[in-house]
């Protein structure tokens, strides 16, 4: 089954937006494969938004995700990527549907509660990045004959 890593940002976590979101994925239907509080170095940010290392927000935006712990999480199901994204919403605040998380939680870019990945490669390789392999588990999910058809 697809997987996808969603990380609660540390203004996620300073805000008390933890059990929050990770109600909203339960709720939908997705399985829980790993999950952490985790205080993440510039090393490991450096690596995981290396596409963004031009940019200009850059120096603050390894400010921001250092600032604070992190929680780390691997979800599972039908199409989570693009689903999982779907949840967040839009990269700024300001474009998010509400309903989304970051549509009802957040209003700048720089403060947008919540990563998740965006592609399948991607997803592959963060949770390679943020997890050691014994910390996923492959668990038996009694709710999924009610989820799936
Ligand atoms: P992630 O799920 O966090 O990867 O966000 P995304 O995929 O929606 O956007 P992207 O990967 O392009 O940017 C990563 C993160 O950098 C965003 O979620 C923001 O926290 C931050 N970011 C992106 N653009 C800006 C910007 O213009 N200004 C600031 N301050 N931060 C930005
Ligand atoms: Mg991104």
């Amino acid at each position: 089954m697809e997987r996808t890593y969603i990380m609660i940002k540390p203004d996620g976590v300073q805000r008390g937006l933890v059990g929050e979101i990770i109600k909203r994925f339960e709720q939908r239907g997705y399985k829980l494969g790993a999950l952490k509080l985790y205080q993440a170095n510039e090393d490991l940010l450096r690596k995981h938004y290396g596409d963004l290392q031009e940019k200009p927000f850059f120096p603050g935006l390894l400010k921001y995700m250092t600032s604070g712990p992190v929680t780390c999480m691997v979800w599972e199901g039908e199409n989570v990527v693009r689903m999982g994204r779907q949840m967040l919403g839009e990269t700024n605040p300001q474009a998010s549907a509400p309903g989304t998380i970051r549509g009802d939680f957040s209003i700048v870019v720089g403060r947008n509660i919540c990563h998740g990945s965006d592609s399948v490669a991607s997803a592959e390789k963060e949770i390679k990045l943020w997890f050691d392999d014994n910390e996923v588990l492959a668990w038996k999910d009694h709710s999924h004959a009610w989820v799936y058809e």
